[in-house]
């Protein structure tokens, strides 16, 4: 068993940047989940045709903005004019898809930690992994180095792309996403030098949590919104919840 490294993430984080009660993915969210005093925000992040690293869930516009269609096929510049805001209601209409640039901006000045989720179009797993580690390297290595500030934790569900990001800068703490327990994950974590595991939070049991901690990992479950259930994971030693409930549970940590 490797002694784990000290974890310098707070215990709880918003879900696409508290995105229930704002558009998921914009910066609107996350001022909303700051603003209730949440200081850790999850959000996915992926990449434009022309490879600038900017939030968006899902592979395709239509779900969260005004636009159809791959997003993938638009550049940055086409990207930039969406509304991501609209559809969740009136009163953010207008609000941008927001770049990673745009992001680190507001975190790092108001000393928050985030943990990017690396959400690859199909096909695109390298290069995403890749040009994200890149851009969180180029973006936060100023202020983690004068120790203003603590790296984004960067995880997927595809190994690919976890493995990309390690080859292009190593130093950015990685950890492997699941939704279930497939075969050798455990073991892949491992392979990929993450530091953590995120689990789909039913995965997560007693025995579980302590074979990962005994291994070093530590383990963060998503996505967290009955309190019953956070208290039980908090019990059990979890490093981490991924809620969407930012006016329910108010982060003390
Ligand atoms: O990172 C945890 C969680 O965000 C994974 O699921 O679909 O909300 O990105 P999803
Ligand atoms: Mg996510």
């Amino acid at each position: 068993a490797t002694p784990a490294p000290p974890w310098p993430y707070p215990l709880w984080f918003a879900h696409r940047g508290a995105g229930r009660h704002a558009p998921e993915n914009t910066l609107a969210a996350m001022r909303l989940g700051a603003s209730l005093g949440w200081r850790a925000f999850e959000c996915d992040v992926r990449l434009s045709a022309d490879g600038l690293p900017f939030l968006l869930h899902d592979d395709t516009l239509e779900r969260t903005t005004d636009a159809a269609g791959a997003a993938l096929e638009l550049d940055w510049a086409e990207l930039s004019l969406l509304d991501a805001g609209g559809w969740h209601g009136r009163i953010f209409a207008g609000e941008p898809l927001p770049s990673l640039d745009g992001i680190a901006a507001f975190v790092l000045r108001n000393g928050h930690a985030l943990n990017i989720e690396l959400k690859p179009a199909p096909g695109d797993e390298e290069r995403t992994g890749r040009l994200i580690a890149q851009a969180v390297r180029r973006l936060w290595g100023e202020a983690v180095h004068d120790e203003q500030a603590i790296w984004p934790l960067l995880s997927s569900f595809q190994p690919q792309a976890l493995a990309a990001a390690r080859e292009a800068a190593p130093e950015l703490p990685r950890a492997l996403l699941v939704d279930t327990l497939w075969p050798d994950c455990i073991d892949i974590a491992e392979r990929l030098g993450c530091s953590a595991m995120v689990l789909e939070q039913s995965l997560i049991t007693p025995a579980l949590i302590g074979r990962l901690h005994r291994d070093g990992l530590r383990v963060l479950a998503y996505t967290v919104n009955d309190p019953g259930r956070a208290g039980e994971l908090i019990e059990l030693g979890i490093d981490g919840l991924i809620s969407d409930e930012v006016d329910r549970f108010v982060p003390a940590d």
